[in-house]
């Protein structure tokens, strides 16, 4: 059987809403109910009108203000006074929905409303009728029974009393997790009970709470298992632990290839846009949309993520962040359980010349720093890269190159100091290259230059002149090919600092 589309059910503005330290007014309310209509949800639940006048008018307003092809509902008890004011509150839109609702575990039944099931019932059926007789034939009725993950164990006297609900008008029947205990698939199970039991044309409607973080988990799955409509909070807001969070679960639904009728390229802003309203922080950790959701910090995976970047799929990431409209891309951050990886592309992403082979020689220095330090930040590492790249301390003191005389060739003198040796030679060449090569070769230190190149490093703006770099490769006896960088506003320099940070490279001891 094939799934239909799944049909969005936002609460964020009633279930979100009641569970804020401040909640909306209606200004408010309004900013975050246009950012759903962008996001394309089928349905809002605007408010609780009956709770106070606040929220009444809130819910009126945003009525007035809905797309034609929005379904606005609010919320009300089983009540006639809480369901005269829903009605009254959202008449102006085109398609108004009440929803009362009643707990029928027989654990609630008991303990907090105090009756006997069977006047839970009738109140149920009285509800949705009087409901029914306010909307007539423009408006629907969705009926909840609330705690009904607990009501595995009366299970027959809630689909018995729903079979009544439906008779008495309500088109959507919608089944809370309202307190998350069990397993996922309980709660399944028991919406396949319901299902098969209901007339064919009746919505079967799913509402998780997340107080063992499986929320997600459990509406996804009860989709599957024939669930039309699925009511979800944007940024998992809700009582205690929240509700079911939207973004996932579209995402979710998404990557098993279910056609989700969301605008998912708006997740990211509208996510960033209800943290700030609601002053619930985005968590780092939160799955899509936080902080390091597209953190990479061990090596192997920073390796497999730059293999896959750019992808669909990724191999440490479960969808491209363009997917839900985040543009910050992967990170990599570099911690002591980083990589080569991670530090070149910190180094790119700074506009710096880099190598995979230098990236490698950087790899211990930023590890020793980073065991103390913990995750380094980028500017430490940039000091790291020009410390160890371009001023490469070793057995080699650089003191001075200087042009001598002109003549047919010219003449240079070079002063360095070798394992506390100081040396002082002069020797012809074709340019100061050549004979600074010559002048270390006289004194024992020959080196095979196999590639040389002289470009800008950084910035030629405003004023602010680029250095000369100078890019070296020696090949030495072993085979292997050291690549060595100088700079200096001075191309001259930069060559000679070049070729010393090649030789402290080269000879250790
Ligand atoms: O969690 C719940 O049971 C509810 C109902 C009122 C739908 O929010
Ligand atoms: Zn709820």
């Amino acid at each position: 059987m094939e799934n239909k589309k799944p049909f969005f059910y936002d609460i964020t503005l009633r279930d979100g809403n009641q569970a804020l330290k401040k909640p909306w007014n209606t200004e408010q309310k309004e900013v975050i109910f246009k950012e759903l209509v962008k996001l394309g949800v089928q349905a809002v639940e605007v408010g609780f009108s009956g709770s106070n006048d606040m929220d009444f008018e809130a819910c009126q307003h945003l009525a007035g203000i809905a797309p034609d092809n929005v379904v606005i509902s609010g919320l009300a008890r089983a009540v006639e006074k809480d369901i005269v004011k829903v009605a009254d509150a959202i008449k102006q839109a085109a398609k108004p929905r009440i929803h009362t609702f009643i707990a029928m575990s027989s654990f609630n039944m008991k303990y907090v409303l105090k009756k006997d099931p069977m006047d839970v019932r009738k109140i149920a059926v009285d509800a949705i009728k009087y409901a029914k007789s306010l909307m007539g034939s423009k408006g629907e009725v969705q009926f909840s029974v609330e705690h009904f993950g607990d009501c595995g164990e009366n299970i027959s006297f809630v689909v018995d009393s729903l079979l009544e609900c439906v008779e008495a008008g309500a088109t959507t029947l919608n089944l809370p997790n309202t307190v998350e205990r069990y397993r996922p698939l309980e709660f399944v199970k028991l919406i396949q009970q319901v299902k098969k039991a209901m007339p064919e044309n009746v919505i079967i409607s799913v509402h998780c709470h997340n107080d063992l973080g499986m929320a997600t988990a459990t509406t996804v799955e009860s989709y599957f298992a024939g669930a039309g409509q699925l009511e979800c909070c944007l940024n998992g807001l809700g009582e205690r632990a929240g509700n079911t969070n939207m973004y996932e679960v579209a995402v979710a639904l998404h990557n098993c290839g279910i056609d989700v009728p969301l605008n998912l390229t708006q997740i990211y802003e509208t996510a960033i846009l209800v943290a700030e309203m609601s002053n619930v922080p985005i968590y780092e950790k939160a799955p899509l949309i936080g902080e390091d959701a597209l953190a990479h910090r061990s090596g192997i995976h920073q390796d497999g993520a730059l293999k896959t970047q750019g992808m669909k799929k990724g191999a440490y990431r479960p969808i491209h962040p363009s997917l839900i409209g985040r543009d910050d891309g992967e990170k990599y951050g570099f911690t002591s359980q980083s990589g080569k990886t991670a530090l070149y592309e910190i180094i790119k992403s700074q506009g710096y010349p880099v190598t995979v082979e230098e990236a490698i020689r950087l790899v211990p220095i930023a590890k020793e720093q980073a065991e103390k330090l913990g995750e380094l930040p980028t500017d430490s590492i940039v000091d790291i890269y020009l410390k160890e790249i371009f001023e490469v301390e070793g057995l080699f003191k650089f003191i001075s190159f200087k042009k001598l005389e002109a003549g047919e060739k010219e003449n240079y003198n070079l002063k360095f100091n070798y394992k506390g040796n100081d040396y002082d030679l002069t020797e012809e060449g074709d340019g100061p290259l050549e004979a600074c090569l010559r002048a270390l070769a006289s004194a024992g230190f020959e080196q095979k230059l196999v590639h040389y190149e002289q470009s800008a490093f950084g910035e030629d703006t405003k004023g602010v002149q680029a250095d000369a770099m100078t890019v070296i490769q020696f090949a030495t006896p072993d085979g292997k090919v050291i690549t060595c960088r100088g700079k200096d506003p001075s191309t001259q320099k930069a060559n000679v600092k070049a070729i010393f940070n090649g030789l402290n490279l080269i000879y250790k001891q």
